[in-house]
């Protein structure tokens, strides 16, 4: 990936007015404001339409930027150290001297934090005097985005600037897991659950149906492309889109394609592209084959399933 330093100083201006951007990751993409600032989070709200009790993850440089605003444990180490930066995101408990905005966690004393992969944004985020708060960047409810396209179709010319960081090489979000206590999985994501088990040498509860207070962005109705969507489909309706993880000859304009051959990175990378596209293409449904549920197909079941809700 070529960084273009201008654009990245140019992304760094618009910040310092307490403007919002967006800015690519390696998950999807964010819709990002300086996360010490009232003014600048308020923004994020509203641009998304988002609920004020639904709270954004702040994604910082390093675990010292972090350390200025989060207490930290031997869990959070352990995990920072093997899989960050990267696609995982740890509930923590403030510190009493955090600068963070109140506006970004709804006057609560915990945080969402994150350190992002993607290079472009690393970048950025080193050279900011404060850390970015960012929840995906689309419109409440949505797919989320994974590239400046998807982006400038939700919001259109309401964002002063998008980084281009081309598609978010995962294209899933990160994986939430709490560790105030007894740690505990929120959303399962770009991180697999099993690789966190095998660090921490043991099993974590994954929570499947998290309340309003724990996660209040886990409802049901969420990661949804506006249409209805079937899963683990075999017979297609007349008008519908037929979503298959693999490629296959002689395919009909009905059928989008996830991957080559099934592999479900791939799949995952894809997914909410390739569900814009459906809907742009106006599909009156879409019928999903059965996903394998291993790996990253958990997570990508559990975005469908809650896609599925919307009737
Ligand atoms: O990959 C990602 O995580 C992307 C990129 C941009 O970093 N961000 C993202 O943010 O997916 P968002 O806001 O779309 O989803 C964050 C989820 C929401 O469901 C929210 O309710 C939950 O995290 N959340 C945020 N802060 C929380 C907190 N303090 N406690 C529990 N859940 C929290
Ligand atoms: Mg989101």
């Amino acid at each position: 990936m070529k960084i273009n330093l201008a654009n990245i100083k140019k992304a760094k201006k618009i910040l310092n007015k307490r403007e919002c951007i967006v800015i690519p990751t390696e998950t999807v993409y964010g819709l990002a404001a300086n996360a010490y600032s009232d003014l600048a989070c308020k923004k994020i709200f509203k641009l998304k339409n988002r609920p004020k009790n639904n709270p954004l993850i702040v994604h910082y440089f390093n675990l010292k930027q972090l350390k200025k605003d989060c207490k930290t444990n031997n869990t959070f180490l352990k995990l920072y150290r093997r899989f960050c930066p990267g696609p995982i995101t740890f509930i923590l408990n403030l510190k009493s001297g955090s600068k963070i905005s109140n506006i970004v966690n709804n006057n609560n004393k915990n945080l969402a934090v994150r350190f992002p992969k993607h290079p472009i944004t690393r970048k950025l985020l080193k050279i900011l005097n404060f850390p970015l708060a960012a929840p995906s960047a689309n419109l409440s409810s949505k797919v989320s985005a994974v590239n400046a396209k998807d982006v400038k179709e939700d919001f259109g010319n309401k964002i002063k600037y998008i980084l281009d960081g081309g598609s978010s090489s995962i294209g899933i979000e990160s994986t939430i897991i709490d560790l105030r206590g007894k740690p505990k999985i929120l959303r399962l994501g770009g991180l697999e659950t099993s690789l966190i088990q095998k660090e921490l040498k043991k099993k974590i509860k994954i929570i499947k149906k998290p309340t309003k207070i724990s996660s209040p962005g886990q409802f049901k109705l969420h990661y949804s492309p506006g249409i209805p969507v079937r899963l683990n489909a075999k017979k297609i309706k007349k008008k519908e889109a037929h979503l298959l993880i693999r490629k296959v000859k002689d395919s009909s304009s009905n059928q989008f394609f996830l991957s080559k051959k099934g592999d479900l990175n791939q799949v995952a990378k894809n997914l909410y592209s390739t569900l814009r596209e459906i809907k742009r293409k106006k599909f009156s449904s879409i019928a999903v084959e059965k996903i394998p549920n291993s790996g990253i197909g958990k997570a990508i079941n559990d975005r469908l399933k809650r896609a599925s809700k919307y009737k």
